[in-house]
């Protein structure tokens, strides 16, 4: 065998060891996740956020496949730890409130969803009206906190 075909094969076999290694593709239980009344955003969220920032993730093909599922499953773990909707009544109210300002700023700036996560998710790409809808909602949400509403959303819905 040349030394081209030795580089091919060992590539070929590193390639299938990959796969046999565990990758913790999860989707824990629920805890206290964030009810979001307004269906428009409930949308919005569920279609650009829920995948990296839920326990509701929908995992694709491709997450199957090493080195690539490696990336992914970071993603979503690394997602989960900076800002977890499925655990949201668990954070204190002062946690959420910098959560829902954190998220103002990253909608705003384009920053969320992120763009290696619109290539294979076009329905993730987001207008900017939905922007604002996300970011109106955010603020009302924070009004909310702290003044005894249990859906982590303000009480007065009357504005919109
Ligand atoms: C492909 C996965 C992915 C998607 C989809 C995604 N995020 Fe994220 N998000 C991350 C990762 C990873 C981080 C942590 C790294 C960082 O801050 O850039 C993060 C961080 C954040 C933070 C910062 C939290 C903190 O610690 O301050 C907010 C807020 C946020 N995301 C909101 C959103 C919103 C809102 C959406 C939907 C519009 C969204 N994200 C979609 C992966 C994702």
């Amino acid at each position: 065998m040349g030394n081209g075909m030795k580089a091919v094969s060992f590539a070929a076999l590193a390639l299938v060891v990959m796969q046999l290694l565990p990758l913790a593709r999860t989707n824990p239980p629920e805890e206290q996740p964030l009810v979001i009344q307004d269906s428009r955003v409930a949308d919005i969220v569920e279609r650009a956020c829920a995948d990296c920032h839920t326990h509701s993730t929908e995992w694709p093909w491709y997450s199957r496949v090493a080195p690539v599922s490696w990336w992914l499953v970071h993603h979503v773990e690394e997602g989960r730890e900076h800002l977890n909707l499925s655990t949201w009544g668990t954070v204190a109210p002062d946690r959420q409130d910098h959560l829902l300002e954190e998220l103002e700023e990253y909608v705003e700036e384009r920053e969320m969803p992120l763009r290696s996560y619109m290539l294979g998710h076009p329905e993730a790409r987001i207008t900017d009206e939905e922007r604002q809808v996300v970011i109106d909602w955010a603020r009302r949400t924070r009004e909310g906190i702290g003044h005894g509403s249990a859906s982590g959303e303000a009480v007065d819905e009357t504005e919109h």
